[in-house]
Order: C-alpha cells, then structure tokens, then sequence
C-alpha cells in the first residue's frame, strides 16, 4: 500500500465526471488500498477516487463502523436532513455550513464486486453524499451556506451562536 498524493481545491480533477468501474482488476485493488490508507493518514471519513487523480466511480469512507468500499455508488432513498459543518481533504483546514439528509441509502459494489445496499444516518449519511457528489465534480463548497473559513474559525463563530 502507498500513500498518494491528494489534489486540491484548484485541481481540475476534482471537477471531471467519473466513469463507471466494469471489473476488479489489481490496479483497482492496488487504487481502493492506496485510497484507505492515505484517507486514514490523513485523518479523514472519506475518500473519493478523483482526489487521488482517478476519474473511477469509487469511494472509500469510515466515519468510525467502517472501512466501506462503494464501487459504482447509486444513491436510492434520502430522508429528513441535517445542516452543520463540513470539511473536506481536498480543502485542508476548511470549514462550511452545508445541509445533507439526515438519512441516505446507498446501493454499490463493494471490493468483491457483489451489489451491496448500505444506509447510514448523521456523519456516515452526510459523507455518503459528500464522497458521491465527488464522482460527478461536486465539492461541498458549491453548496455551501456560510462562507467557507478556517475551520478553528469556523467552530469558533457558529458554536459561539448556537450557544446564545
Ligand atoms: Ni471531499
């Protein structure tokens, strides 16, 4: 396994639509390997495949119950939602308010390429949705509702609000 190297925020990369995984092959194994342990290094929930420079639908996510492996990622059901911070490692030390369901169920293929359906709630469903959107060129800060700050900033201001 390697560590890779994650573009940022001004990479085209991460604004290209990704294409759809047809088989298992080593390079993909190799890929999916690589992308947990640079998003583990990194000490982050989730991984898409075009912040490491690939344009192929997969993601990587662990908000804790994991690792989850979604090949080909078809997000199904959404319910409720729930607004609040969001980061992303293309965008270290980043911050904004973004609203997600509460609730997603997600169809894919895991690593053995078998169907698998996942649900998730709170953090698993907010990334879920952050990690598809990655696959279309989507970055949460295209749906931003605060301005996108330092993130020590950010929990700063708006915890200061709630608390009031
Ligand atoms: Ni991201």
């Amino acid at each position: 396994m390697a560590i890779r190297n994650i573009r940022t925020e001004e990479d085209e990369v991460l604004r290209k639509r990704c294409r759809e995984i047809t088989e298992m092959t080593p390079k993909l194994a190799t890929l999916i390997d690589d992308m947990l342990e640079t998003m583990y290094e990194a000490n982050g929930v989730g991984l898409a495949a075009p912040q490491v420079g690939i344009l192929k639908r997969v993601v990587v996510i662990d908000v804790g119950d994991g690792p989850y492996i979604l090949i080909n990622p078809v997000i199904l059901e959404t319910d409720g939602s729930q607004t609040g911070g969001e980061g992303c490692l293309s965008l270290p030390g980043k911050t904004a308010t973004v609203t997600r369901p509460n609730y997603v169920k997600v169809r894919a293929l895991g690593r053995d390429m078998k169907e698998y359906e996942l649900e998730g709630t709170e953090l698993l469903a907010r990334a879920i949705c952050h990690e598809c959107d990655h696959l279309d060129g989507v970055l949460y800060t295209d749906k931003a509702e605060s301005p996108v700050m330092d993130t020590e900033e950010y929990y700063e201001t708006y915890q200061a609000q709630d608390e009031e």
